[in-house]
């Protein structure tokens, strides 16, 4: 399997959007069910490009198979912060394309100036909280049954990072 790591680019907003949807509807990762509708992801996609933002995806061929993106918080006192999301379609994990993207993105986080990074994970979600502990990430909270879904009540992990 040849996967390459690229910055996002237009062509491939369509594929991130399957990329997304594809993952949050296993309703066990991330914290939407479903991906916003397309034209919002295209919003979203287009300001990340033309703010040079860090947001990667990995391509099979021409096909999204992941992503990572690290968006910066808007508000003045919070702007040295970014926050960090990524996922994979299941056949791509466990092969260390996530270490790749994840590596790839927080490098560019770092170079456009941001100090910290944050993320929350859900407890379970072992795999993933491994990855950000093995890239330097800390615990540095939990909130408690903060998820309810499909009648099983989850914690949220709350990581960061500072450069
Ligand atoms: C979390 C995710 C992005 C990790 O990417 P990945 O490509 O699977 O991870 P990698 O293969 O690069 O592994 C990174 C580390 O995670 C841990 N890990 C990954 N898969 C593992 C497995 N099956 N068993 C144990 N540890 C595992 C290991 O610590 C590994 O580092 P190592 O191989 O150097 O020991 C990916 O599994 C995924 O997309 N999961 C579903 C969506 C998701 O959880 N998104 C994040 C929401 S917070």
């Amino acid at each position: 399997m040849n996967v390459e790591i690229v910055p996002i680019n237009h062509e491939h907003i369509p594929g991130f959007f399957e990329c997304l949807d594809s993952v949050a509807r296993e309703r066990k990762y991330l914290r939407f069910l479903q991906a916003p509708p397309l034209e919002s992801v295209r919003e979203f996609v287009e300001a990340n490009i033309t703010a040079g933002n860090a947001q990667f995806v990995a391509l099979d061929d021409a096909r999204v198979v992941g992503w990572c993106d690290v968006i910066p918080k808007k508000m003045e006192g919070f702007q040295h912060v970014g926050v960090l999301g990524m996922g994979l379609l299941p056949d791509y994990r466990g092969q260390g394309i996530g270490t790749r993207l994840i590596e790839t993105t927080l490098a560019r986080a770092k170079e456009i100036g941001l100090e910290r990074i944050e993320l929350d994970a859900f407890a379970t979600n072992t795999n993933a909280i491994a990855l950000y502990e093995k890239v330097g990430f800390v615990i540095e909270g939990v909130k408690r049954n903060a998820r309810k879904i499909d009648g099983i009540v989850e914690d949220n992990i709350v990581m960061g990072l500072v450069f």
